[in-house]
């Protein structure tokens, strides 16, 4: 199907509500989109600006045709496979609603382990410093000062343009006056000690991105995913620069791929002790704990 297949297909079907999702749901099952009728739903709740769950109530409204044309824009984008959350700009992270644009990792439920494990290891009771390098959209950080009144961070990135998406997203969720964001090569350009360190490296092995979901491999910014022939390019630069960071008795929860030996053995070699191991949402090992002796 061309992406212009799609988007005509709605935009004839679209007179009622109701037809418009049937003519969707098809447009995107047929693309391979994994829910298809659920996305349909999303969107066109988006489009419409209500609750998704009105919407199957309403099958026989007459669907305006100006959204109807917009409509039609958003399944075609859909169904040419981008994903959901950079289709209407937005993604849901810790309870959060971040901005979302082609210069940044679409946060991934999994990585709210991250923000757990931190949580279970910071002392609510004293002023923290936290670090988050590779911040991407800023999530990690963001969703932990979220949590932590008395902290306040520093996301490294990078990507210029990944730290305005961060520093955005700081602003509208409110730390934005505890929130600091660094151009940086991992540690490079950062000075000061933090009492936790956050990071989602780049970890997928580049010869395995271009076997990923279309979402995954066309979208996410190479940068974000590229962990070299062995997926552990990203944990050997960062290793040092964190170690160096990390003030005694301070804590750095890391997310890994899949196995965690590698990871844990780089960190062990610069004198982060593994802790602990934390598990995603479908139970699989997600975040290394590791502690810095006091
Ligand atoms: C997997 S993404 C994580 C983004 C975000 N923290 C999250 O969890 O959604 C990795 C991030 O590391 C950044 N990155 C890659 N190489 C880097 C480097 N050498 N120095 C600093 N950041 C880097 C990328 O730009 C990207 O934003």
């Amino acid at each position: 199907m061309t992406p212009a297949a799609p988007r005509a297909a709605v935009a004839a079907a679209a007179a009622t509500i109701g037809q418009a999702l049937a003519a969707a749901a098809a447009s995107l099952k047929a693309a391979g989109v994994a829910e298809p009728r659920l996305d349909a739903r999303l969107l066109l709740a988006h489009c419409l600006g209500v609750d998704a769950g009105r919407l199957l109530g309403w099958p026989e409204r007459p669907l305006p045709a100006d959204a109807a044309g917009d409509y039609a824009g958003l399944i075609a984008a859909r169904a040419a496979r981008r994903p959901l959350a950079r289709v209407i700009g937005r993604r849901e992270f810790w309870g959060l609603s971040f901005a979302v644009t082609d210069a940044v990792l679409d946060p991934r439920p999994d990585s709210e382990c991250l923000v757990e494990a931190a949580l279970a290891a910071a002392d609510r009771a004293r002023p923290l410093t936290v670090f988050d390098f590779g911040t991407g959209s800023g999530c990690l950080l963001i969703a932990l000062l979220s949590e932590l009144p008395l902290a306040e961070g520093v996301g490294i990135d990078c990507a210029p343009a990944a730290l305005a998406v961060a520093r955005t997203n700081a602003e509208r969720l409110g730390v934005g006056r505890r929130a600091r964001f660094v151009a940086s090569d991992w540690g490079e350009s950062v000075g000061g000690m933090c009492d936790l360190a956050l990071s989602n490296p780049p970890y997928i092995r580049r010869g395995e991105i271009e076997s990923l979901a279309p979402e995954v491999a066309r979208f996410d910014p190479r940068l974000a995913l590229d962990g070299g022939s062995d997926g552990l390019t990203a944990y050997r630069r960062l290793a040092p620069d964190l170690a160096a960071c990390l003030r005694p008795g301070g804590v750095a929860l890391v997310e890994i791929g899949d196995d965690p030996a590698g990871p844990a053995d780089i960190f062990a070699a610069v004198g982060l002790a593994l802790a602990g191991i934390r598990d995603d949402l479908a139970g699989r090992p997600r975040c290394l704990v590791l502690n810095r002796a006091a």
